[in-house]
């Protein structure tokens, strides 16, 4: 039985994760199928964004505490399926946006909070929660929380959330810079959606482009990212894209994107 659910909302992909009883933890089966899933929608021409969302109360637990329970040091340090997930989801093209929902409280712990931030955008009902509570099962993060977390949060709210475990709400989050926008838990996914059309309805390649550039901040200097920039940037120049957006523009009518 798959773990996840995936559906199309005109030319929005959506996957759901769909384990409940097991508040969506991250299992080795689980992950291969949200890779899955992710790569079918990155590679359909009718699909310009992707929405991740949870089934249930949490959006995900963390990664399995069953499946970690009785690892040694050398399966946890020869498994790959945490690199998978990172690496698989870095070569995503098109934008993810997480759409941490809930309507109880949203749970979004450990793997579950580096899933999100793995993706490009985060959205929050408003009775969700984040938190790194791996220091209170005998371990620390190992999904990129230590790395991502501080990038979105600073050092201060990072360190906090991380060597004490605690929660932070949505509101916390969003005033942190870590989430997007906070929505009405009712309102959460078909607003994620209504994004998620607003982004795919321009120019796909123009939109990786800006995904591009911008995830590169994360990994690169000013100087390196400021050149990495202006190539991309220089590139749309080679676009009909570009030319139709401009002269759309001038002409006072709608662009037609034709994605090349
Ligand atoms: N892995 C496996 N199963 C999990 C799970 C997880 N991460 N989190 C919850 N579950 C299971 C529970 O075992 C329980 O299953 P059963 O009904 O079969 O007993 C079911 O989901 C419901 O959970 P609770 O009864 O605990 O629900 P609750 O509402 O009382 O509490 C919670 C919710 C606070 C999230 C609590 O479940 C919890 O603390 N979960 C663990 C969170 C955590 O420590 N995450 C980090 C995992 S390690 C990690 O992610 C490492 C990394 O960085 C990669």
């Amino acid at each position: 039985m798959s773990l996840l659910l995936s559906s199309m909302t005109e030319n929005v992909g959506l996957i759901t994760l769909n384990r409940p009883s097991a508040l969506n933890a991250l299992s080795e089966k689980l992950v291969k199928e949200l890779l899955q899933a992710l790569n079918e929608f990155d590679s359909n021409p009718e699909v310009g964004a992707i929405v991740l969302t949870g089934e249930g109360k949490a959006f995900s637990a963390g990664a399995d505490i069953k499946e970690l329970n009785d690892l040694t040091f050398v399966n946890a340090y020869m498994c790959k399926f945490l690199q998978n997930l990172n690496d698989g989801i870095a070569a995503i093209r098109k934008p993810i946006l997480a759409a941490v929902n809930g309507y109880a409280a949203s749970i979004l712990l450990g793997g579950g909070c580096e899933l999100a931030m793995m993706c490009d955008l985060i959205y929050a009902g408003e009775t969700a929660k984040f938190g790194q509570p791996e220091v209170k099962i005998g371990t620390i993060p190992g999904a990129g929380g230590t790395q991502r977390l501080i990038k979105a949060i600073g050092k201060a709210k990072a360190m906090e959330m991380i060597l004490t475990g605690d929660f932070i709400t949505a509101q916390d989050a969003e005033k942190a810079g870590l989430v997007a926008k906070v929505y009405p838990v009712d309102k959460l996914i078909p607003e994620a959606i209504e994004i998620g059309k607003r982004i795919a309805c321009l120019s796909t390649p123009v939109i990786v482009m800006a995904k591009e550039a911008v995830n590169q901040a994360e990994e690169m200097s000013l100087k390196n990212g400021l050149l990495f920039e202006s190539r991309l940037y220089h590139a749309t120049f080679g676009l009909n894209d570009r030319k139709e957006g401009m002269t759309a523009f001038l002409q006072k009518r709608k662009a037609q994107w034709s994605n090349s």
